[in-house]
């Protein structure tokens, strides 16, 4: 059995590599909320390596409220930045290879073509440079690392584009949303499927291949295009009017264009997400039977 332990979980992407796992005998699971690991104060994991030995760690726990970031600089450095190097030094003396999720934000300067891995990195905004610089330490301390850049994740239960638009729509029959950021929603089963297999790989055909990949949904919308297809598929009544990103006028800076290539994720590890359109039909299918099991690709 592969020993994973992996934090976030009462997040999306920690939540649904938690279902993942349980659906997987070939891996043992150990989920750290935020009581069993608090980033604030990263080196209380080192009794959890000491005494649970895994394999694989997967970072999924993060600072995420990007706007937020910019007021709250010192906690979001802590988490995104600090708590990673602790973690990255951990994995170095515990003999535990690294899976870290980063973000599409570290980009934000490419556009019109789709974003490759050795594209150049401009974060914008706090949060975006503190994904960034999470990033730099782990590949200052670790030979043995993946990163995953993900773009716009959302799941059935969580806080996220997706349930914000049926919550509002619900009782608005008209709403202004963003139309000039162009990018992928990811679906966290996917992300967390995926993840699980390049570990397989990675344990049981000896394929290191270690690097930074890109790891989103297939496809390409804009946030009102998105309101429209969940509107669409679920028969809310309610219309999007387009409005640009300068109008909304969002704290933190978003990039514009979000469109990551995964070329190298599916010739490396053969793995490819579906197109979003057919993962948020799946997630909104979750949705409504409640279920706790959202099923990955
Ligand atoms: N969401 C997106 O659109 C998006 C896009 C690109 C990349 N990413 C990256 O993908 C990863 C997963 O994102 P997600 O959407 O799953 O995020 P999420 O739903 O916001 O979950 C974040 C998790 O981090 C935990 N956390 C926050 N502060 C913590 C602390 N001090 N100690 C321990 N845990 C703490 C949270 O705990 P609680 O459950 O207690 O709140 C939560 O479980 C993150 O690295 C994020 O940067 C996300």
């Amino acid at each position: 059995m592969i020993r994973i332990m992996y934090n976030g979980l009462g997040g999306q992407v920690g939540n649904a590599i938690q279902t993942a796992l349980r659906k997987n005998d070939t891996f043992l699971g150990l989920g750290l909320s935020i009581n069993e690991a608090d980033l604030m104060e990263p080196e209380s994991m080192r009794t959890l390596f000491i005494k649970h030995k895994p394999q694989y760690f997967i970072h999924a726990a993060a600072y995420t409220a990007v706007d937020k970031a910019e007021e709250d600089r010192a906690v979001c450095h802590q988490i995104n930045v600090k708590a990673t190097e602790t973690i990255a030094e951990l994995c170095l003396q515990y003999d535990c290879r690294l899976i870290y999720l980063s973000s599409d934000y570290v980009y934000h300067s490419i556009e019109g073509k789709p974003i490759s891995e050795e594209d150049s990195n401009t974060p914008k905004g706090y949060y975006a440079q503190t994904k960034w610089e999470g990033e730099l330490a782990i590949q200052g301390i670790l030979t043995d690392y993946y990163i995953f850049r993900t773009s716009w994740v959302y799941d059935p239960f969580g806080h996220n584009f997706v349930n914000s638009m049926l919550r509002l729509g619900a009782t608005r029959d008209r709403l202004n949303i963003v139309d000039d950021q162009k990018g992928a929603p990811t679906y966290a089963p996917d992300i967390a499927q995926a993840i699980l297999q390049v570990v397989q790989q990675n344990a049981f055909e000896n394929k290191d291949a270690y690097g930074v990949y890109n790891l989103t949904n297939q496809g390409v919308t804009d946030w009102a295009d998105y309101a429209r297809c969940i509107f669409e598929l679920e028969g809310v009544n309610c219309s999007v009017k387009g409005i640009s990103t300068e109008t909304y006028a969002a704290p933190a800076p978003r990039p514009k264009w979000s469109v990551l290539d995964g070329t190298k994720l599916k010739e490396t590890f053969q793995i490819q997400l579906p197109h979003w359109e057919e993962s948020l039909k799946r997630c909104l299918n979750a949705r409504k039977n409640r279920s706790k099991i959202p099923e990955g690709v």
